[in-house]
């Protein structure tokens, strides 16, 4: 490894990508967990710049935004052949354990075509979903999650 202890730390800290593997290290699918980006990064997704603009104002309830950012939840993707195995709970498990202590919440975005991944958001996450918007010519449901 190139990058210092400290690095890895921080990055575990600020977010990360959490991969699953099998015992022949074979990669089972990914978890992220990232920070609130910057909405003005010209290089944002603009389904994620959608989402913070409405997450900053749904959640601007005191000092929350100040003290304790709220972090990406997702993407996520499990490989079809790993799915229905239990692989969502273990990386949910992995990641709030890993962020709660330094994220209160999450947001997320789930397309209003992919069922499959709004009940796993809701009913495996907890997540709660605060409304719908539209980017990129498509909609999807915004949903906020506790760690
Ligand atoms: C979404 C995803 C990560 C979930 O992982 P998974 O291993 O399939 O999750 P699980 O098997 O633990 O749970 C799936 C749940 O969805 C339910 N489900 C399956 N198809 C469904 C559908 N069409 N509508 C509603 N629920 C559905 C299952 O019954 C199960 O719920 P239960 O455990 O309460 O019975 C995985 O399917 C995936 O990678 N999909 C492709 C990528 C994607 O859509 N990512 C999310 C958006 S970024």
């Amino acid at each position: 490894m190139l990058h210092p202890r400290d690095w890895f730390a921080k990055a575990v800290g600020l977010g990360g990508i959490h991969v699953a593997v099998d015992e022949s290290g074979e990669v089972g699918g990914y978890m992220a967990v990232t920070p609130r980006p910057d909405p003005k990064d010209p290089g944002l997704p603009a389904v994620v710049r959608e989402m913070v603009r409405l997450a900053d104002s749904n959640l601007a309830d005191g000092k929350f935004l100040a003290t304790r950012p709220y972090a990406i939840h997702g993407p996520v993707c499990i490989d079809e052949r790993f799915r229905g195995k239990g692989v969502f709970s273990a990386f949910h498990q992995a990641t709030s354990n890993a962020y709660r202590n330094f994220y209160d919440r999450a947001v997320l975005f789930v397309s209003v075509d992919n069922p499959r991944s709004l009940h796993t958001a809701t009913a495996k996450l907890g997540a709660r979903t605060m409304g719908r918007f539209s980017a990129e010519g498509a909609e999807f449901h915004l949903l906020v999650m506790e760690f």
